[in-house]
């Protein structure tokens, strides 16, 4: 696939995620419109849709081809952007900006933006749940597959996942001690890793995947995960805060540990590339049906500028 060809593709599959996503948003209207509006501001902000992206591309790589996917495209979308919301907090990484925006808390205040972030990880999880009214009622397969895929999803954004790993990382940057390379690869590993792991197995799970795709499935969503979020820390020192629409030097300002302090820039950048190999050529290569744009959707995120 030439780079033009991905390019194209990669924005006309972004505005069908923007689109699908649109659908489950809440209208602005009622006593708590502000909340509402609180709620949408972050997640129509934008954003790459890197998790239901892949959400979508592994569902189809696997032969899924129902609605019932759409509601959980929405559902990671929105708890990936409660989970910015609230990492952005002054009591978390207190950022001002974001996708080329004024952070939630500076336009909401910081209880607008605590009710938002808890609104929109309800929202994600009555979203999801209308998927049960998306496939045959009478086919206990198929909801047997939507109650895992709900399952599934709940346990990579709580405890054993994203908040477990955000929690750890607020944690060690309260430490005199310099963390782990364990801690640092469990952080990791939780707080980005366990969304886009979900985002995957989602996807496999209501495609009807079987349980040895299911578990390669987890082995290249971790590696892509663990790109990512290094590709990320390396951004936070050497990217460009209007490209990212981020802050650049956050991580610095919050005596972050991260894997560029741990390893140096260039170690980093080698560990997102090994990764992200490992993911194409070790997991998906393995993967029936077509995965090319998946395969240049991960090679691209290991040298990505925003
Ligand atoms: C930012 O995620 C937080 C991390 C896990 C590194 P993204 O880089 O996917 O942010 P958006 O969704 O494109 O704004
Ligand atoms: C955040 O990691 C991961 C989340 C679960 C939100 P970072 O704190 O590095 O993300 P950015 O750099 O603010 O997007
Ligand atoms: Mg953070
Ligand atoms: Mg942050
Ligand atoms: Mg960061």
């Amino acid at each position: 696939m030439e780079k033009q060809e991905f390019d194209s593709l990669l924005q006309a599959k972004t505005e069908e995620i923007d689109r699908i996503i649109g659908k489950f948003l809440p209208r602005e209207e009622g006593w708590q419109k502000t909340l509402i509006q609180a709620m949408n501001y972050s997640v129509l902000a934008g954003g790459k849709r890197l998790r239901p992206m892949l959400m979508l591309e592994t569902y189809r790589m696997l032969g899924g081809r129902g609605t019932e996917i759409q509601p959980f495209l929405a559902a990671i979308e929105m708890i990936h952007t409660y989970s910015l919301v609230h990492d952005d907090l002054p009591a978390m990484d207190n950022d001002e900006y974001r996708r080329g925006r004024e952070t939630t808390w500076k336009v909401y205040g910081e209880a607008g933006a605590i009710l938002a972030g808890d609104g929109l990880l309800n929202l994600a999880f009555e979203t999801a749940a209308g998927a049960f009214a998306l496939v045959d009622r009478g086919d206990p397969a198929a909801l047997a597959r939507v109650a895992d895929a709900l399952l599934l999803l709940a346990q990579k954004a709580g405890y054993q996942g994203m908040i477990g790993g955000q929690s750890v990382d607020v944690e060690a940057e309260g430490r005199k001690e310099p963390v782990t390379e364990a801690q640092l690869n469990y952080i990791h590993r939780c707080k980005t890793g366990a969304l886009i792991v979900a985002s995957m197995q989602v996807g496999g799970i209501l495609a009807g995947a079987d349980g040895e795709t299911l578990r390669t499935l987890e082995q290249c969503a971790e590696d892509v995960g663990m790109a990512f979020q290094i590709r990320d820390d390396i951004l936070d020192v050497s990217g460009d805060s209007r490209e990212l629409g981020k802050p650049v030097g956050s991580d610095e300002e919050n005596h972050k540990q991260t894997y560029v302090t741990f390893y140096g820039l260039e170690e980093a950048g080698r560990l997102v590339e090994t990764l992200s190999e490992e993911a194409v050529n070790t997991y998906l290569r393995i993967m029936k049906g077509d995965h090319e744009f998946l395969d240049h959707l991960i090679l691209m995120l290991a040298g990505r500028r925003k």
